[in-house]
């Protein structure tokens, strides 16, 4: 079934505490499980009541899987009913409303959805955009079903804070009749063998006081209030933490670069890419670039290693035909099964001796700023003789002209700018950072470079 990921029992009481924190349920309230599986918050409902002497309230769950739901009716639960049903439909709105709803809901992204449920999520859920995920839909259904003043905690992967994907969401929580109380980022090993950054949400909707500020916990243990910012933007910034308030300059990395972007694909890095000392000699110089991955910029220290690019473009980016390409042909002749075999030369016509993507020499053999795509801490190095052509695993970025180099370049490696892009990328596993050019375009530059740079135009 889809997205079952039991919840810990210590964990479903934690968020049940901080659910009914300052809101101890009244006789006859209603509490909502969607998704109950075999119903760890609801047995969490009925300890948590019974120790603090509360009165239970009346309990629904809501599971698609009739295995999950047997065992959870084998528990005796006294305050529940449980149905086999589709929290996703708009049936479940004639239900009335619940002053409490918590829950895991499944996460299931849209490659495991078939061509009829995501049409059909598309018609209901303003959060069903993009690349949605089955969480952000629990949210959005939740939110009708909650009664005004009810409240809401859901455990869900933190991405939502932050993914474009998850924008109508956060719309939808900060935009007016729904107030985010809480967000705490929960241990990464929080669920048994699985990595998803889980953070539990706690919400109010119609709020009665006028508070619009947000209680955040981060892994760390460190607690902050922050405001969300209500349109939709990523709130990693506020929810991180870090004082990146003045760094609004009204110019950015995107407006003082001719572009940041990955390096080279091959398709065939095991043939194009080798140790200067293996080279055919017959190879050099003419169809030989220096290169460097990821993994190397660190071993290296910088952009200069060890490596090079057998490369069949030219200068100005064009690929010769097969008859111009000389020594460079005799040695691709060598490979040609292998790299005939490549996907670029299968679906996508490339030639049989290109590469998976046409390099833009021109911007590539200029100086330029290096960093490695995934990365535990931002680092920058300078490309100042401007003939590496990196590879895949390497961003780089070419400062506009006018555009102080160094200056720039000390700029990317500095704390405030640093803090900045731990708050705004999107995390990869195990702490690490992925540095995409989309968002590093945003990251706030001296007002004075762009300028400078518009001056020389
Ligand atoms: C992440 S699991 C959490 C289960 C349980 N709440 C817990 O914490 O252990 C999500 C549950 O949602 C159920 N589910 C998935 N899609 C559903 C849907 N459309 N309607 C109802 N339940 C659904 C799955 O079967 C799964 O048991």
């Amino acid at each position: 079934m889809k997205g079952h990921v039991p919840t810990p029992p210590d964990l479903a009481e934690h968020i049940v505490k901080g659910l009914f924190e300052d809101a101890p349920p009244h006789e006859n309230d209603r509490i909502l499980y969607p998704g109950a599986g075999t119903a760890p918050f609801a047995a969490a409902v009925e300890r948590i009541c019974r120790q603090e002497d509360w009165p239970v309230p009346n309990g629904y769950g809501v599971e698609l899987d009739p295995k999950y739901l047997a065992e959870a009716r084998e528990r005796d639960l006294s305050h529940v009913e449980f149905d086999e049903r589709d929290y996703l439909v708009e049936e479940m709105l004639e239900e009335d409303e619940f002053e409490y709803i918590v829950g895991n809901p499944p996460y299931v992204p849209i490659e495991e959805l078939d061509d009829d449920e995501k049409t059909r999520y598309k018609s209901l859920f303003e959060t069903a955009t993009g690349r949605f995920d089955l969480y952000l839909l629990f949210f959005e259904q939740s939110l009708e079903l909650l009664a005004p003043g009810g409240r809401l905690s859901f455990i869900t992967p933190e991405k939502f804070e932050y993914v474009d994907t998850a924008a109508p969401l956060r719309r939808l929580l900060t935009n007016g009749g729904v107030q985010v109380d809480a967000i705490e980022h929960v241990a990464e090993d929080a669920f048994d063998g699985l990595v998803t950054f889980p953070c539990v949400t706690t919400l109010q909707r119609d709020p009665v006081d006028e508070d619009t500020e947000t209680h955040v916990t981060l892994r760390d243990g460190t607690t902050h209030t922050t405001t969300l910012p209500a349109d939709g933007e990523s709130w990693a910034a506020s929810i991180r933490g870090a004082d990146l308030s003045g760094m609004e300059t009204g110019a950015t990395l995107g407006d003082v670069t001719v572009r940041i972007s990955p390096g080279m694909a091959t398709g065939a890095d095991s043939l194009f890419v080798c140790d200067r000392d293996e080279v055919p000699p017959q190879l050099k110089p003419e169809w030989v670039y220096p290169t460097v991955s990821g993994s190397e910029l660190t071993t290296f220290d910088g952009p200069r290693t060890d490596s090079v690019f057998i490369c069949p473009y030219r200068e100005d980016g064009s690929l010769p035909g097969e008859d111009e390409l000389g020594a460079f042909r005799d040695w691709a002749s060598l490979h040609r099964e292998e790299l005939e075999d490549r996907s670029c030369v299968q679906k996508q016509g490339e030639a049989w001796y290109g590469w998976h993507e046409t390099p833009p020499m021109e911007d590539l053999l200029q100086p330029k700023i290096v960093f490695k795509d995934i990365a535990k801490e931002p680092r920058f190095w300078a490309e100042r003789e401007g003939d590496v052509v990196p590879r895949h695993t390497v961003y780089y970025l070419i400062p506009q002209e006018g555009v102080p180099f160094d200056d720039l370049l000390k700029y990317l490696n500095s704390p405030k700018a640093r803090a900045w892009i731990e708050a705004n990328c999107q995390k990869a596993a195990n702490g690490f950072l992925r540095l995409q050019s989309r968002v590093l375009e945003d990251l706030p530059v001296p007002k004075k470079w762009a300028e400078t740079y518009q001056a020389t135009l």
